[in-house]
């Protein structure tokens, strides 16, 4: 199993203290810095393009995360990897060719991820399991921060694991939108991996022992999962 990997979502962070603030989810502990690239066309919100994250990029020795949220993909591929992107993640709904895109992206040696909006149904990504590094499952609607966590979405982390055990598939799972110390619970006994997690890590004064609250809280669940039977007394 993927040992468990934090990765604070740039949206949350205040953009008048980017330095600082990413200074501080590296210095916190995080795994990687979660880059959302919306387009204002396939989600209702616009951030930033390739310069910021390339700014990002000299800001921080994380690797970067980078969730396309854009219509066509295939675009702005080459631009991201001369940004500094270790991942690049796009979406199963977008309006390019899947493989061609995933294969662009293995190209250029950066790691590709297929994301999954809440009302997909898994079985969209199925074909293209054995080609992706990250399988991003949404766990809000994309667009926005600070939303609430969707719980129902674990059946597919359940069965994202399973599918990856049958074909003996690399990927790893990654859930993004609403986690927090409580959500973290169902997402990691479910089987993800990967934590994307915005407001709450950047709203808290201490990043670091944040990012630390979510890694004991992740071991707690598993280890409650895991937990032999209490045995009972005979008689
Ligand atoms: C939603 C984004 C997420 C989200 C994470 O479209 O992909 O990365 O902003 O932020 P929180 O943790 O605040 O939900
Ligand atoms: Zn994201």
């Amino acid at each position: 199993m993927t040992p468990l990997l934090i990765a604070p979502s740039v949206i949350a962070a205040d953009f008048g203290y980017l330095r600082a603030d990413l200074a501080r989810a590296e210095q916190g502990g995080a795994d990687m810095l979660h880059v959302d690239i919306m387009d204002g066309h396939f989600v209702p919100n616009i951030t930033f393009g390739p310069a910021m994250v390339k700014t990002m990029k000299s800001l921080t020795k994380l690797p970067l995360d980078v969730h396309l949220m854009i219509s066509r993909p295939r675009k702005f591929i080459t631009a991201f990897v001369e940004a500094g992107a270790a991942n690049i993640t796009f979406h199963i709904e977008c309006e390019d060719q899947i493989r061609t895109a995933i294969d662009e992206i293995v190209y250029y040696s950066r790691t590709a991820g297929l994301a999954v909006k809440p009302r997909t149904p898994l079985s969209a990504v199925k074909e293209h399991l054995g080609a992706i590094n990250r399988l991003l499952i949404m766990t809000v609607e994309p667009g926005f921060g600070g939303q609430t966590f969707m719980e129902d979405m674990m059946a597919k982390v359940k069965q994202a694991v399973e599918w990856r055990r049958e074909g003996g598939f690399k990927y790893d799972i990654e859930v993004d939108g609403g986690l927090n110390r409580y959500t973290i619970w169902p997402a990691v006994r479910a089987g993800a991996e990967v934590i994307v997690a915005g407001t709450s890590l950047f709203s808290q004064v201490d990043l670091g022992h944040a990012i630390q609250d979510l890694r004991d809280n992740a071991r707690d669940a598993l280890a409650y999962l895991t937990a032999p039977p209490i045995e009972e007394e005979p008689g």
